[in-house]
């Protein structure tokens, strides 16, 4: 396998994680040869932290000192399409992260310049490269423990996200900072379509920490129903302050798994009878994922080189359906469809200017 040249593309929280992990983690494999952020201050922060040579406000100016053979997209989610699409366009292969855009046609921009490139696209949902998730997936798959009847997903975050990622109209709020994590385990773990999306949000502490954003809300209940009959639920709470805590339980015909707990532990199974708890509280979900995070990195340097992307557009634009659906479910107070989302003309209220999903 030969070193790559990457590109860091947003240098906050996310941006200095995958750079550390890329540096620090991954065996030699990578060189971060630039980071891209219009916060040339933060970006260069970043760079002296880990030596990289050059910091750029753009990709285009990034791209025009090339070559790269990757960017690592670690922007707010209103970016993500035309970032996306210039580094593909570019002949780089992506890594970005969830949520994968704002709505379906800039998943449908994605999409179309991943297949009109001959490269590759990983999405960062990074439970997808979390062992115990990887697990328990498995074990579903196997077929001994049966078939899935009720799937029970929570993460709660420690603390306010960055401003834009409260705001529905740049993030489309916590479904889908936070939770689109869920979304996408739900569907992983049931294997099957979703058919429709019930959400009920509250808001207990936005006022008290200052956020006044219309619609923002910390608290949130989803129910989701799937073709097989299945249906699942995801609770979301952020700030929750206690810790980070990401659970998830699947009900089967024939037993029942849980998978992470709130503390370093892993996956127990009542089939097996084990159970493993730790007493710590996870911090973070640099702490919670701090394996899988450097995974999910590992695989896309190898991903470059032939090997299977574990996950990428489809399960990323399935996951932006839901929290679609689900933000319209949040804001008329109804069940919604996912087939709605087809209707000619639709436009998301809350998306101004935004062509239909
Ligand atoms: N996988 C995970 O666990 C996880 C966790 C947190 C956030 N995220 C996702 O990662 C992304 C970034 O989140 P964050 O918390 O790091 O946000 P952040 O606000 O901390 O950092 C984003 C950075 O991107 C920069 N930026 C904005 N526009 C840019 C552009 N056009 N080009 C280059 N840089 C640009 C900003 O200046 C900022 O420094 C979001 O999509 C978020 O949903 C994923």
């Amino acid at each position: 396998m030969s070193r790559k040249r990457l590109c860091m593309v947003g240098a906050g929280r996310v941006g200095r994680l995958h750079t550390r992990n890329l540096i620090e983690r991954a065996g030699r494999r990578a060189e971060v040869a630039a980071i891209v952020d219009p916060s040339l201050d933060t970006a260069g922060k970043l760079a002296a932290d880990y030596a990289v040579g050059a910091v750029y406000a753009t990709l285009e100016e990034a791209l025009a000192h090339g070559p790269y053979d990757g960017a690592v997209i670690t922007t707010p989610t209103f970016t993500h399409r035309a970032l996306a699409v210039a580094a593909l366009d570019a002949g780089l292969h992506v890594h970005l992260e969830k949520p994968m855009a704002m709505n379906l046609d800039e998943c449908a921009g994605i999409t179309a310049a991943l297949r009109r490139s001959d490269r590759i696209l990983q999405l960062g949902f990074m439970r997808r490269f979390d062992r115990d998730f990887i697990e328990a997936a498995e074990l579903l798959r196997g077929g001994t423990i049966g078939a899935p009847m009720i799937i029970k997903s929570l993460t709660h975050g420690p603390g306010l996200p960055p401003a834009w990622a409260n705001d529905i109209r740049t993030s489309n709020g916590m479904l889908a900072e936070v939770n689109s994590h869920d979304l996408d385990t739900v569907n992983w773990f049931a294997g099957a379509e979703p058919v429709d999306i019930h959400v009920r949000v509250a808001n207990f502490k936005g006022r008290e920490r200052g956020v006044t954003t219309e619609h923002f809300y910390d608290t949130l209940l989803a129910t989701v129903t799937f073709e097989s009959g299945a249906i699942a639920s995801i609770a979301g709470v952020c700030p929750a302050d206690y810790g980070y805590d990401a659970r998830v339980e699947v009900t089967c015909t024939g037993g029942m798994i849980q998978v992470g707990g709130t503390g370093p532990g892993g996956l127990a199974s009542i089939v097996s009878g084990t159970s493993r708890r730790g007493e710590a509280v996870f911090g973070s979900w640099r702490d919670r994922f701090a394996d899988a995070y450097t995974r999910e990195m590992v695989e896309f340097l190898a991903a470059m080189d032939g090997e299977p992307v574990r996950v990428g557009a489809a399960e990323g634009t399935r996951a932006v359906a839901l929290v679609l659906a689900g933000t319209m479910s949040m804001l008329e107070r109804r069940t919604v469809a996912l087939s709605e989302l087809r209707a000619p003309g639709l436009t998301l209220s809350w998306q101004s200017g935004a062509a239909a999903a």
